[in-house]
């Protein structure tokens, strides 16, 4: 295909995008926007094959034209409130697993490859279908009125959702080739609040290390008292400090170094941190660490 054409054909692609964007945020047909755009299309149909440069200048010009047009549109529409652009939202019982981000024996050999599967297809899997059941049956109860069970899934709602959540975190706290230390503003903030990089790991090894039965040591950062901390959960919610967000996650359940490391958490605690993405955390750092609640 010639470039030309490729180009066209990219045209052609941009076109159809706008015109399904206008029918999902259900444009009037009348509107002027539709109007340019038919035009657009118009022009577009007659010159599918085009034969010189002049001519795919022209259509150039005319799709700058209408991109700048479109975005004063929808720029004016969406200042005064007339416009939604439409947000992906997970609906009650539509999570689903999340892929690893590396293949299954990319930690080796601190955490195997056996491990990884079990603990990602197995274990991981079973906390998004306990969580979408749970949300079901509570959507169910919303429809019935009868709450005769909302303790029961509500627990369950927790239970699976801070397994799916905290493992939907941890599989990214973590890369081949990582450890090291974290850089920019989230080492600074270490630094100043448990005095330095190794007291930090001293502290978080220890909070992993004696977690009573299963759970997750955690490293968060709170907005009301704008530093970070270090807390444990028992199972995946108990204990939990409410109006944190989790940065760094390390999973202290059996399942996650049984296998390998046998009863010695400890060897897996300390192996842990030559996996650990801190490109990630320092990304989760800087969102997170924009959100600010007034301090007392
Ligand atoms: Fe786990």
């Amino acid at each position: 295909m010639s470039r030309l054409n490729e180009y066209i054909q990219d045209v052609f692609k941009w076109n159809e995008k706008m015109r399904a964007f206008l029918e999902s945020e259900e444009i009037e047909r009348h509107s002027e926007l539709w109007q340019k755009l038919d035009l657009f299309t118009e022009i577009m149909e007659g010159i599918k094959d085009p034969q010189s440069i002049e001519e795919l200048i022209d259509v150039q010009n005319f799709a700058d034209e209408l991109h700048a047009d479109m975005e004063k549109y929808f720029a004016e529409r969406q200042q005064i409130g007339s416009i939604y652009l439409h947000e992906p939202t997970v609906a009650a019982g539509g999570h689903v697993l999340p892929p690893l981000p590396y293949s299954y024996n990319a930690l080796e050999p601190y955490i195997s490859e056996e491990i990884m599967k079990l603990h990602h297809d197995k274990h991981h899997k079973s906390y998004v279908d306990g969580l979408n059941k749970a949300e079901k049956m509570l959507q169910d109860a919303r429809k019935s009125g009868d709450y005769s069970l909302v303790k029961h899934w509500s627990r369950e709602l927790a239970f699976h959702g801070s397994g799916h959540y905290l493992h939907s975190i941890f599989w990214n706290n973590m890369k081949p080739n990582g450890g090291g230390a974290p850089s920019g503003s989230l080492i600074k903030d270490i630094e100043k609040y448990f005095g330095s990089f190794d007291a930090f790991k001293k502290h978080f090894s220890e909070a992993a290390k004696q977690v009573e039965g299963v759970g997750w040591a955690i490293l968060v950062w709170s907005p009301r008292s704008r530093h970070l901390e270090i807390l444990q959960t028992e199972r995946h919610m108990l204990l939990t400090q409410w109006d944190t967000i989790p940065l760094l996650v390390l999973d202290v359940w059996e399942h996650a170094y049984y296998l390998q490391y046998k009863n010695n958490r400890g060897d897996y605690v300390n192996n842990w941190w030559n996996v650990v993405n801190w490109r990630n955390v320092e990304e989760r750092f800087q969102n997170a660490s924009k959100l600010k609640w007034k301090p007392y």
